[in-house]
């Protein structure tokens, strides 16, 4: 028996929700099927990916740790093969690791009938981050998930449609080499302690991020894309960071983000009018860091 299911790509922090906001984006998907056995029935987890890049050993893969902790807490003893076709490019910070989590989640729910509740679901998933964070983050989880905008932590996932003219542009530095564990390098740089200033800084506008999603209001979600406190130190690892965003803003971005730990960059806009524009400047401003990239306009 098996069972398949898809999940999209995300973005996650949205500047100042360090940890605490996705944004799921209607764009890249990653397809996992979960096929169960139970001739030899030693619970072995084999790994099949379309990417030779993923790891194949279960315990280093996300959709594999995602299916060992859902194997070890429901009893099941079968072999399972988890065969994953991924669409989102690992290691650019856009949900990668995420969506096969997500996917593997769902996939192995509904393959045993385990009617889990989507709260649950989501801490299933986010065992999947482990593999490239080092620990568990729920942030992209939760969106690829749930879908739309997700504010969470430990236990809680709130769950907010995003206004319909709220339009994103990525640009993924494809021909940037990423470090190996790349999420886990840039965590390991963050700050340890944050002045109070910075804090009430990010605190107001993650406030005003989740009152813009609340109110439907595109300019009022970009106005509180602004982080004092990650966005500093991470740009660093990202050539090109300071002229992808300024192009972009020329030429008509709202705000502009690095797209979870990065590489990425991520563009918000009220309407798709300016969007080929604004992805052609981010595209501009990579190159002339010597980065080639691929830019995609998509909605939540
Ligand atoms: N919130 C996480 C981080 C997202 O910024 O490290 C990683 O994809």
């Amino acid at each position: 028996k098996s069972r398949t299911a898809v999940a999209p790509c995300s973005t996650a922090n949205l500047g100042p929700g360090y940890d605490v906001f996705g944004l799921a984006l209607d764009a890249l998907k990653d397809k996992v099927v979960i096929k169960a056995s139970s001739t030899a029935g030693d619970r072995k987890i084999t790994i099949k990916s379309s990417d030779q890049a993923i790891p194949a050993v279960a315990e280093s893969n996300s959709a594999g740790l995602v299916v060992k902790s859902m194997m070890r807490d429901f009893h099941i003893g079968d072999d399972i093969e988890v065969q994953v076709t991924k669409g989102v490019p690992a290691g650019y910070g856009i949900g990668s690791s995420a969506a096969s989590a997500a996917a593997a989640a769902i996939a192995f729910n509904a393959l045993y009938n385990l009617k889990i509740d989507r709260n649950r679901l989501v801490e299933y998933a986010a065992e999947g981050e482990i593999a490239s964070a080092g620990i568990k983050h729920y942030d992209n989880v939760s969106a690829s998930l749930l879908g739309g905008f997700v504010i969470g932590s430990k236990g809680q996932f709130i769950r907010i449609e995003p206004p319909r003219d709220l339009f994103l542009v990525v640009a993924v530095p494809l021909s940037m080499q990423v470090p190996e564990k790349k999420t886990e390098v840039a965590r390991s740089i963050l700050p340890k302690d944050v002045p109070l200033k910075s804090v009430v800084h990010n605190v107001s506008g993650a406030a005003t991020i989740v009152a813009g999603f609340a109110l439907k209001d595109v300019e009022m979600i970009a106005r509180g894309i602004d982080d004092v406190i990650v966005e500093p130190v991470r740009k660093h690892l990202i050539p090109g960071y300071d002229s992808v965003k300024q192009n972009a803003m020329s030429a008509g971005a709202l705000a502009v983000t690095i797209s979870g730990a990065g590489p990425s960059m991520i563009a918000f806009l009220k309407t798709c009018k300016n969007a080929n524009m604004v992805a052609a400047a981010m595209a501009k401003g990579f190159e002339e860091a010597g980065v080639k990239s691929r830019t995609f306009v998509c909605r939540p």
